[in-house]
């Protein structure tokens, strides 16, 4: 099976969203039982709401399974009614940050220039950002796609990355809640074109992980980790109960 570099470690992160299961803290066991002691070179993290983040950080201390944000606020401290600083996420406990996703730069408006502040931000906080992009539908019809994802992947990344650890996840929109995922050649061809750039903007860009994002299911898990450059996914409603996003750690285990 292809992986960015033998050694490279896969990252499966859950982004609950703005949704809660019927019994979320339950379904976190399940997976933190599942993934205790392990070292299989797999890492597994979820992103619950802002509000049961330090809750389910206490819980799932010690069982490698790590928690993260859905976001977070360019400054570190202030009169910023609503918002959460990177700071305050790693205090909950949080190890990592999802940053720039679709329904942010859609829904808040969110630029490439602001999408790298909050990287900037999250890195002095001591987070991993997972730094989303993606084209809509109507761009890859118009044959832009990776015109778009490059031009994303440059403005939402600040210039001084060299050292610092962070991931990408190609998303895109037309792929996110849609019940049909990207293929394994749109994958690889965008990953391709993500690790291409990496390595333009730094020689570390080479060991970057390249998550894959869009409906990804536990049937389709295998055959996306099959994709050339997959280094992890990032899943949405999949997440939400234990047994399919467990079964998705297990399609990156094999
Ligand atoms: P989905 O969401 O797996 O429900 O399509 C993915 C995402 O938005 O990160």
């Amino acid at each position: 099976m292809a992986r960015s570099s033998p050694a490279s470690p896969r990252l499966i992160v859950g982004n609950w969203k703005m949704n809660r299961g019927a019994d979320p803290l339950r379904e976190a066991d399940r997976v933190a039982a599942v993934r205790s002691g392990r070292d299989d070179g797999v890492t597994v993290a979820l992103c619950p709401p802002a509000t049961l983040l330090h809750r389910l950080s206490e819980r799932l201390r010690g069982s490698g399974v790590l928690t993260g944000g859905q976001d977070c606020h360019v400054e570190s401290a202030g009169a910023f009614t609503g918002e959460i600083s990177a700071g305050l996420l790693a205090e909950a406990g949080a190890r990592l940050v999802i940053l720039g996703h679709s329904e942010r730069r859609q829904g808040r408006g969110e630029s490439d220039a602001l999408v790298a502040c909050k990287v900037r931000a999250a890195l002095a906080a001591g987070l991993l950002p997972i730094v989303c992009v993606g084209e809509t539908l109507a761009e890859r019809r118009q044959g832009l796609a990776e015109a778009v994802v490059r031009r994303q992947l440059r403005g939402s990344l600040p210039t001084d990355l060299e050292g610092r650890a962070f991931a990408l996840a190609y998303e895109p929109v037309w792929a996110i809640g849609a019940g049909a995922r990207a293929s394994e050649a749109e994958i690889g061809q965008m990953h391709h074109a993500i690790r291409d750039e990496l390595i333009a903007l730094s020689p570390g860009g080479a060991r970057t992980p390249i998550l894959y994002g869009g409906s990804v299911t536990a049937e389709g898990a295998a055959a996306i980790f099959s994709a050339p450059e997959v280094g992890g996914v990032l899943v949405g409603g999949a997440s939400l109960r234990a047994d399919s996003f467990l079964a998705i750690v297990a399609a990156a285990e094999a």
